[in-house]
């Protein structure tokens, strides 16, 4: 089995600094960089666009993992493909034709993700799976960083796991919301390959990144 994933979630970075912010999670040992957009509308918060998408691009050679939290999705589709996003993942909830935006996203070159919130059923995927790059499981209500772990999501994390095998085919489990040091044992003993962390990574400052990003691995 492969070491699991670490994805910082920039929306726990210093916005003043997010490029330095950037260079230091990648540098610490960040697998992917999980960038939150918000837009006050699908969640209850505003972050950033595709303009700071495209501003961070140079300063990581990493995956950007961009989790899009708005409604509607397609006509920003475009923007942040060609800002340098990596992965775009959407949730199904935001619009009427989730498969169409993810044909879309993989017509751009891009890896589609689908996301489910924690209310969501597994089953929302049938029909996206054998689509799809990845799949994203909310183990916190979109919106906010800083919020627990929602225990009920590990049960979704294991089903995804099952149903992921059976499909032969490769497509990141990631776990967004509530990680730290238990959580991420729960969740990657669950089944997840890649873990979503904002404040666990960004917590004490740019001297812990990288003790952070090990623990959060497991490692000590
Ligand atoms: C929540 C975001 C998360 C969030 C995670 O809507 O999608 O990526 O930043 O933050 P923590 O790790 O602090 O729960
Ligand atoms: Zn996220």
């Amino acid at each position: 089995q492969q070491p699991v994933r670490i994805a910082p979630s920039i929306l726990s970075a210093d916005f003043a600094r997010l490029g330095e912010e950037v260079r230091a999670v990648d540098a610490a040992g960040a697998d992917y960089i999980h960038v939150d957009v918000m837009d006050g509308h699908f969640v209850p918060n505003i972050t950033l666009g595709p303009g700071v998408v495209k501003a961070l691009r140079p300063h990581s050679a990493k995956v950007f993992d961009v989790h899009l939290m708005i409604a509607p999705v397609d006509p920003y589709v475009v923007a942040f493909a060609e800002a340098g996003a990596d992965i775009i993942s959407f949730h199904p909830e935001a619009g009427p034709h989730p498969h169409r935006t993810v044909q879309l996203i993989r017509s751009l070159g891009k890896r589609p993700g689908i996301v489910l919130n924690p209310h969501t059923p597994v089953a929302m995927v049938d029909y996206l799976l054998d689509d799809v790059d990845l799949v994203l499981v909310m183990s916190v209500n979109p919106g906010f960083g800083g919020q627990s772990f929602i225990a009920s999501q590990l049960r979704k994390i294991a089903e995804l796991r099952r149903r992921i095998d059976a499909s032969g085919r490769t497509v990141d489990l990631e776990v967004d919301g509530g990680i730290n040091v238990t959580t991420a044992r729960q969740a990657v003993e669950a089944g997840a390959d890649v873990l979503v962390a904002g404040t666990a990574t960004f917590q004490g400052g740019p001297a812990a990144y990288g003790a952070n990003i090990r623990r959060l691995r497991g490692g000590s």
